[in-house]
């Protein structure tokens, strides 16, 4: 197998039928998984036929979404409009798709960091920024902002992590102590990131709370909204992301909890002009037209890539065929699932919630008696690796306030309650199988 991938460059023809086999028997059969009813590791959706059917189309298309007035582009920002509607922003906000969630939290930080710099900073860079700036998230925040706050130059150390409640959300007490703190330090408190749906554990911290305190404290509110902004389209969860509307930017990710195919993700900012501001650049070669294809707006001028994808016709046609209400009593099903399994970890002894759960991310572990420390650690990464070796499940782990644990994120509509027993059932058999408990 692995001599497969290490063949060198071919250098002659070969005919297609050839190429698909070799493609159909080292690639195909070999996924990572996670079209799978049990898959729950990390955080990502499960895909749809109609998806991929549009991922194929577009590429026939083959059309440039870097602008132009042409249908694609236009159904990019029909797509765009859709997902203001999801989130209840108003029409005359702009957003842009990009490849993910943490694409979209980077646009959203380039435009807090342009707004509150004080000076241009498109310009003159961010040396020539007065007071530092800094930026405020949980300490469950998401790495795409590690790496946002150093890709933006304002480093790492700008980002200050808030401690978290019990149930991993913000404290505002810490983060508003953190800003006085600063501001009496000679820094810039410029922006909060919220985030909807940790990747820990699915937290949500306070959208009641949060947009007032920003407003008093001027400073710019982004929502990383990638797990959870979605569950605004949620009929019995939808409450749980109320005040979301009130961000100054949001990013979600359809390739979550839509299911789209990788890659897409979205990112909405209350301003246009200051989206734009941030971005747009016309080069002589890349001039408008009175007609003609170079008649329309640039998408380019709202993010990074100049060359884009027709990422859009994906989540426009899934949502065509299925409807929107749909993917929202999915999320629901989803979150009813973690409940579901929270349940019957709670109802077995060798078991143990290890986090309160949220929404569909469930924190876990094996704990036979006795067994504590580095050795439950190892228990239960022995346990998952096994489970997945097995073909059973796949879970990831992590450590939350401390405590590592075992973590279904149950993002996927082909998971039904019972492939959520039988993780139970296996979990405890080979954690007494290993342990000898
Ligand atoms: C809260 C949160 N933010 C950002 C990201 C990054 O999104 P992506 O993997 O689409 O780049 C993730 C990914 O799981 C996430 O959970």
């Amino acid at each position: 197998m692995k001599t497969f991938f290490e063949a060198s460059l071919p250098r002659s023809p070969a005919p297609l039928a050839e190429v698909y086999r070799e493609v159909a028997e080292n690639v195909m059969p070999y996924p990572m998984g996670n079209i799978h009813p049990r898959f729950w590791s990390w955080y990502m959706g499960a895909g749809n036929f109609t998806g991929a059917l549009a991922d194929f189309l577009a590429a026939v298309q083959g059309s440039n979404l870097g602008g132009g007035n042409h249908a694609a582009a236009l159904l990019d920002g029909q797509v765009v409009n859709w997902c203001k509607q999801m989130m209840g922003f108003p029409a005359s906000a702009s957003g842009t798709l990009a490849s993910g969630g943490s694409m979209s939290n980077l646009i959203a930080l380039t435009v807090a960091r342009n707004v509150k710099a004080g000076v241009d900073v498109r310009d003159v860079g961010v040396a020539a920024i007065d007071k530092p700036l800094r930026f405020y998230g949980s300490d469950q925040v998401h790495s795409c902002h590690r790496k946002a706050m150093e890709a933006l130059g304002l480093g790492n150390r700008a980002l200050r992590r808030i401690s978290t409640d019990r149930d991993l959300r913000i404290e505002i007490p810490a983060l508003k102590r953190a800003i006085a703190e600063d501001r009496a330090g000679g820094f810039h408190p410029a922006c909060v990131i919220a985030t909807a749906g940790t990747v820990n554990t699915g937290a949500i911290d306070d959208l009641q709370v949060l947009p007032r305190l920003a407003a008093e404290e001027d400073l710019w509110l982004h929502v990383d909204g990638c797990i959870g902004a979605l569950m605004a389209i949620a009929p019995k969860n939808g409450h749980r992301v109320a005040g979301i509307e009130h961000a100054d930017s949001i990013a979600l990710d359809p390739h979550k909890w839509l299911h789209a195919p990788f890659e897409v993700g979205c990112v909405l900012i209350r301003d246009a002009s200051a989206h734009r501001d941030t971005f747009a650049v016309t080069p002589e070669y890349l001039e408008s037209a009175p007609r003609g294809l170079a008649s329309a707006a640039w998408l380019h001028e709202y993010g990074l890539q100049t060359t884009r994808g027709f990422r859009a016709l994906k989540v426009w046609m899934a949502l065509k065929e299925h409807g929107v209400e749909k993917f929202g009593r999915l999320i629901d099903q989803n979150i009813a699932q973690a409940a579901f399994l929270s349940r019957l970890i709670r109802n077995e002894p060798l078991l143990e919630l290890v986090a309160p759960t949220s929404i569909n991310i469930v924190c876990f572990r094996f704990r036979p008696q006795g067994v504590d420390g580095e050795s439950l650690k190892a228990l239960n990464i022995e346990i998952m690796l096994r489970l997945q070796e097995l073909g059973t499940a796949a879970l990831s782990d992590t450590t939350v306030h401390g405590e590592h644990c075992l973590r279904a994120a149950i993002d996927n509509h082909r998971t039904r309650r019972e492939d959520l027993r039988l993780l139970v059932g296996e979990t405890v058999r080979l954690g007494r199988h290993i342990s000898g408990a």
